[in-house]
C-alpha cells in the first residue's frame, strides 16, 4: 500500500501567504463580494460538515445514497460481468472507501486507487481495507480533481475504471461536467498509447417530482440546514470573517427550468460581515448561493457521455427511476 499526497496543506492562512493559498482566499472573497454573492460547495466539508453530510445520507428524505446502494446490491453481478475483472479502479472522492469496497468481491480489481482531497482521512480507511483485501494493490492519492489534474505513474494504465458514485457530478454545471468527463476520458488513455481500454462507472441523480427533491434538500430535522449554515463557520476560519450563523437561514428548492437543486443562505435582517481588508453589507432577504445539484434524465446524461468520448453505455436504475448507475467505455 502506498499513500501519495499531491496537495499542499490548505489550512487557514492570511492573504499575504503563498500564491496558491492567496488564490483560494481571493476566489472566496470575490464570490462573497459579487452582486449575487456565492461560495463554492467545497466549503461545506470541514470536520463538522463532513459528519453532517454522513448524517444527511442516513435521512429518510435523502433518497440518493440509499437508492444508489440498492442499485449496486441488486445489479452488482451483472455490472461485474459487463465490466470484467482486473480493472485499475480509480475512486474519485473516495472518503471512507466504503462504496468501492462493496464492489471488490465481484469486480476483483487489480489495483485500487482512492483519491480524495483529505489524504489523512484516506490513510486510515485504506490501511483497514488493505488488511481485508491483501491481494489488491492499493495506492491512495491526496489530490483535488475539481480543476486540472493528472495521475502519477504509480497508477496502472491498463483497464482504468473511473468510479464516481453519489451523483457528485451534479455539482458541476453542464459545461464543467463535460470538461470533467473529457478529462476522465483523456486519462483512460493511460500512457497515451492510443488504445484506451478504460471506462467510467458513475452515479447520476434523476429528475423527479419536485416535492421529493425539495424534501431531500430541506429535511424535517434540519440536518441539511445545519450543513448549509456550517459553511459560514468554515468561511470564518478561512477568511477570518465574522459571519453569525444565527443571522442566516437555509434555503433549498428545485429550479425546474434549470433542472437543479439550489441551496442558498439568506440574511434574516440587514447586516454587515467583516474580514481583514474588506466588508460586505447584506440587505434582509439577500442570499449567498452555496450549491447547485443538477439532476438529469438518462438520455440527457448518455448524450453528455457521448460528447465526452464515451460509448457502449449500460445503465441500471431503481424501480421508481429516481437514480441511475451508468457504465460507459472510452471509445
Ligand atoms: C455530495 C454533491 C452529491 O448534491 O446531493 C447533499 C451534496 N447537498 N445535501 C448532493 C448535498 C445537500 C450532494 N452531493
Amino acid at each position: 500500500m502506498s499513500v501519495l499526497s499531491l496537495e499542499e496543506n490548505t489550512s487557514l492562512r492570511p492573504p499575504d501567504a503563498e500564491p496558491r493559498l492567496r488564490k483560494v482566499w481571493q476566489e472566496l472573497e470575490e464570490g462573497l463580494l459579487s452582486v449575487s454573492a456565492h461560495a463554492s460547495p467545497k466549503y461545506f466539508y470541514d470536520a463538522v460538515g463532513s459528519v453532517l453530510f454522513e448524517a444527511i445520507c442516513e435521512l429518510p428524505e435523502y433518497y440518493p445514497t440509499r437508492t444508489e446502494a440498492e442499485i449496486f446490491t441488486r445489479h452488482l453481478s451483472e455490472m461485474a460481468h459487463v465490466i470484467g475483472t482486473g480493472a485499475t479502479l480509480i475512486d474519485m472522492g473516495a472518503g471512507n472507501c466504503a462504496k468501492a469496497a462493496r464492489l471488490f468481491p465481484q469486480l476483483h480489481p487489480e489495483q485500487y486507487v482512492p483519491i480524495d482531497i483529505s489524504v489523512d482521512h484516506l490513510h486510515e480507511s485504506v490501511t483497514r481495507l488493505q488488511q481485508r483485501f491483501p491481494h489488491i494493490e492499493m495506492t491512495a492519492l491526496g489530490m483535488d480533481f475539481s480543476t486540472q489534474w493528472h495521475l502519477p505513474d504509480e497508477v496502472r494504465s491498463e483497464k482504468r475504471l473511473f468510479f464516481y458514485p453519489g451523483s457528485s457530478i451534479g455539482n458541476f454545471d453542464q459545461e464543467h461536467a463535460l470538461g470533467f468527463l473529457r478529462q476522465l476520458r483523456a486519462a483512460c488513455e493511460g500512457d497515451g498509447d492510443g488504445n484506451a481500454d478504460g471506462g467510467i462507472l458513475i452515479g447520476v441523480d434523476l429528475i423527479k417530482d419536485s416535492a421529493l427533491l425539495d424534501a431531500a434538500y430541506d429535511d424535517a430535522l434540519g440536518v441539511t440546514a445545519a450543513f448549509n449554515l456550517n459553511m459560514l463557520r468554515h468561511i470564518n476560519r478561512v477568511l477570518g470573517s465574522d459571519f453569525d450563523v444565527r443571522q442566516w437561514q437555509h434555503l433549498a428548492f428545485f429550479n425546474t427550468k434549470l433542472a437543479r437543486i439550489e441551496m442558498h443562505l439568506q440574511a434574516r435582517s440587514d447586516l454587515t460581515v467583516h474580514w481583514p481588508g474588506a466588508e460586505r453589507r447584506f440587505a434582509k432577504g439577500e442570499r449567498i448561493h452555496t450549491e447547485n445539484s443538477y439532476k438529469y434524465t438518462v438520455p440527457r446524461f448518455l448524450h453528455l457521455l457521448e460528447q465526452a468520448g464515451f460509448g457502449r453505455t449500460r445503465y441500471w436504475s431503481d424501480p421508481s427511476n429516481w437514480f441511475a448507475v451508468i457504465y460507459a467505455q472510452a471509445i
